[in-house]
């Protein structure tokens, strides 16, 4: 798969929403990934639908929906109707996700898996022909600006093995210039980043630089 770059919405200046999004965009942004949060999954509260709405209005880039909701399969679907072009949720809070990511692409949007830092990647493992993405949460999903937590780096060769080079796997949380060879190699190609665009001085370089760090050290076949 090819590098993306994912800029984390959660990080920008909301007083300042089209602007950051326009910049993002022009500094060579693949995707919007947009942080979705209930106060019972996660300790923190963020955007609805509407938000996606007004992130379509603004960029036709993808919108990566990242769903730390405890009951994705009630809000899934006003999630793509708003826009979402990719629809995450956790699979700690559904054990059987086939149902839900089945909806998801039916609705026609890419659908993907996510994992907390303590949730073993094994257990994705028997949904990998029914997902489009796994996300492997680098941090403890609920605020941007967090540091990397490199043990959860470990689980990305063993994905990416059991996967082959047609999954997307996605990493989120603590990314920067700095933290990108260590999940690039092991075989991470899409890079979400809060901090380390949205509060990067000059975005295009911060982008342009984390870009070139995945692409040198991206390995889809890791040992
Ligand atoms: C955290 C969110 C992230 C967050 C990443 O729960 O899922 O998307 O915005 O921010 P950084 O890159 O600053 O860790
Ligand atoms: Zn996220």
């Amino acid at each position: 798969m090819g590098i993306v770059i994912a800029p984390s919405i959660l990080a920008c200046d909301l007083t300042r929403l089209g602007e950051s999004l326009r910049a993002a965009d022009a500094a060579g942004a693949d995707w919007h990934h947009l942080d979705v949060m209930d106060g019972h999954f996660v300790p923190n509260l963020t955007f609805g639908p509407d938000l996606v709405k007004a992130v379509r209005k603004v960029s036709d880039r993808l919108i990566d929906v990242h769903l730390m909701i405890t009951d994705p399969a009630k809000y899934a679907e006003p999630f793509i109707r708003a826009g979402a072009g990719m629809v995450t949720f956790h699979i700690e809070v559904m054990p059987d996700p086939r149902p839900l990511l089945a909806r998801i692409r039916a609705l026609g949007a890419k659908a993907g898996l996510v994992v907390k830092p303590k949730t073993p990647i094994e257990s994705v493992f028997p949904f990998l022909d029914e997902t489009d993405m796994v996300l492997i949460m680098t941090v403890e999903p609920g605020f941007t600006g967090q540091k990397f937590m490199p043990e959860c780096a470990a689980k990305i060769a063993p994905l990416r093995r059991r996967a082959g080079p047609g999954l997307h796997i996605e990493v989120d949380g603590g990314i920067s210039e700095t933290t990108a060879p260590v999940v690039a190699s092991a075989g991470a190609n899409v890079a979400v980043a809060g901090a380390a665009l949205y509060w990067a001085s000059d975005m295009r370089a911060a982008v342009a630089q984390l870009r070139a760090a995945f692409e040198r050290h991206y390995n889809p076949h890791p040992a």
